[in-house]
């Protein structure tokens, strides 16, 4: 365990933005964590990737940030293959390192922000593809006794960018590795999305492969979506809303041109889309903006504060709900 005094965070979230933590507290392996936990109890923040947080105030307290690497095969047959990560690892390093081995199953999550750790927290997804369809277990340490935890998929209840660690075990456990399914061979490739389809016609590749598949997504997230390390942000800051048929219904007749998906109760919408016709889409104050290439992304343009891209969040929010009726939630965490 490593324990910085009085540390910036600006390099451990991708938004950048520059607010302080009492104590940095770098854990390498569960037993540290589950040490510092029995000594000191529950730190005020875990911090895994940094990728989907808004820190709006400095931190006053201990920002444990769980930094354990690792990947190990814990099981193989002639199809699959099962490899415990750590959580403290790269998410995009760890798809493309699956990828340079044949393996598949990672290639539709490429180049997503954050850690494996962090993934099944809000169930990563992207291109018709969640965490949950390779995720097998995940293992770690609660909060409240130290003691070890081990969750199937069944008991993680993952939904739409939801999860246990999102409902009841919000702030009550740690999680420290992350067991995923990966295929050798006949890979299930998913190349129904659109956008996904439109590339491969183009390259005029009808069989894609996993790393085909890696390499287009990639291509479409560059083309949409800022990069961290250049522009901060936090991916999308809104989830995507769901309303009820009658509710979708009432608003295509309107705008007949709005994306809209079934969804478990009623119709997914496209917030990107909804923000874009509020005309937010490329809005900047200051430093804190919304994307011009995706609506659904907030950026700092360098000097921004957590509270600046917070009230754009909130101004944005008023004005969907005054003329769309719909009242967006952020996906991001406010800390
Ligand atoms: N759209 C607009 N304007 C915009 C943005 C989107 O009109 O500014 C329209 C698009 O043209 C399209 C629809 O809205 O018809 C959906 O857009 P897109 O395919 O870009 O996906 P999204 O719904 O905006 C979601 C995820 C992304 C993920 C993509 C691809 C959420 C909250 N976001 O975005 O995830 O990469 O689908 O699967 O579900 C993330 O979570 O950080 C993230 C980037």
């Amino acid at each position: 365990m490593i324990v910085q005094i009085n540390q910036s965070l600006a390099k451990l979230n991708t938004f950048g933005i520059d607010q302080k933590a009492s104590r940095l507290i770098w854990a390498h392996s569960a037993e540290e964590i589950a040490n510092y936990l029995k000594h000191h109890g529950a730190p005020a923040l875990v911090l895994g990737g940094g990728s989907n947080m808004l820190l709006t105030n400095d931190v006053e307290g201990d920002v444990l940030k769980v930094d354990i690497h690792g990947r190990e095969v814990v099981f193989e047959d002639n199809d699959h293959v099962h490899i415990r990560f750590g959580a403290g690892e790269n998410w995009h390093e760890v798809v493309l390192w699956t990828l340079m081995q044949g393996l598949g199953g990672l290639e539709n999550l490429s180049l997503i922000p954050g850690n494996c750790g962090t993934a099944p927290v809000q169930n990563i997804g992207a291109y018709g593809v969640e965490l949950q369809d390779v995720f097998v277990s995940c293992e770690g340490v609660m909060i409240d006794d130290s003691s070890p935890f081990k969750l199937s998929k069944e008991e993680a209840r993952f939904g739409y960018r939801n999860s246990i660690f999102k409902n009841e075990w919000k702030g009550k456990a740690v999680i420290t590795q992350v067991v995923l399914k990966l295929t050798k061979r006949n890979h299930r490739i998913n190349a129904e999305y659109g956008a996904i389809k439109g590339e491969l016609q183009k390259m005029g590749v009808s069989k894609p492969t996993p790393k085909q598949i890696s390499d287009v997504v990639v291509a479409i997230r560059k083309s949409k979506l800022p990069d961290p390390s250049q522009i901060g942000n936090s991916g999308s800051f809104f989830k995507n809303p769901v309303v009820s048929t009658e509710k979708a219904e009432e608003l295509l007749d309107k705008y007949p041109n709005m994306p809209s998906y079934p969804a478990e109760g009623g119709k997914k919408l496209a917030a990107g889309w909804i923000i874009e016709k509020c005309g937010w889409k490329g809005h900047r104050e200051k430093d804190a903006g919304v994307h011009q290439n995706q609506a659904l992304v907030l950026v700092n343009y360098g000097n921004a504060t957590g509270r600046e891209i917070h009230l754009l969040a909130q101004n944005i929010m008023e004005d969907v709900y005054a003329r769309f009726g719909i009242q967006l939630e952020p996906e991001v965490n406010l800390i």
